[in-house]
């Protein structure tokens, strides 16, 4: 049954009770509904990367996410990750990098840059292309990317280091 019915989302650190459709696609409800505007809408498919956002810390495509998936889970989206007064590392150096030509896939490579960071804080860079091999980018900002990717481990394992008393 895919009645519209209340469901309660925990989106950014806050929870969200909405009557929406279960198989809904997750990216529907972040960016009709929640305002978030960080996960893009691609391919629609899975397949390009535009939409990612983080579950429980994993990567995840949230145009092929029915949200009744995600009863008890926890969404990070961009705009779950910093401020613009307090980037996240990883975005601070996607910034610093001006890894960007478009734009249009930088979610993806930030948020699946994410996960990669909290799962090995010191990728090689094979490591990071490997991660990165199915967020796609018209661009060819790739070089730019690997590079922000590079700093922002950095950046992050100098700031866990500054925060060590
Ligand atoms: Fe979700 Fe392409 S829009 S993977």
């Amino acid at each position: 049954m895919n009645t519209p019915r209340p469901l309660t989302l925990d989106v950014n650190h806050a929870e969200h009770t909405l009557c929406v459709a279960p198989d809904t696609p997750l990216l529907y409800i972040l960016r009709n509904d929640l305002a978030c505007n960080g996960p893009k809408y691609g391919c629609g498919l899975g397949q390009c990367g535009a939409c990612t956002v983080l579950v429980d810390g994993l990567a995840a495509r949230a145009c092929v996410l029915p949200v009744k998936a995600l009863l008890g889970r926890a969404v990070t989206t961009l705009e779950g990750l910093g401020t613009p007064q307090r980037p996240d590392p990883v975005q601070q150096a996607f910034i610093d990098e001006q890894a960007a030509q478009c734009g249009y896939c930088l979610n993806g490579m930030i948020m699946t840059a994410k996960a990669l960071l909290a799962d090995n804080p010191a990728p090689s860079e094979d490591e990071i292309r490997e991660a990165l091999r199915f967020n796609l980018c018209r661009c060819g900002t790739h070089v730019e990317i690997v590079r922000a990717v590079q700093r922002a481990a950095l950046l992050q394992r100098r700031n866990e280091a500054g925060a060590q008393p």
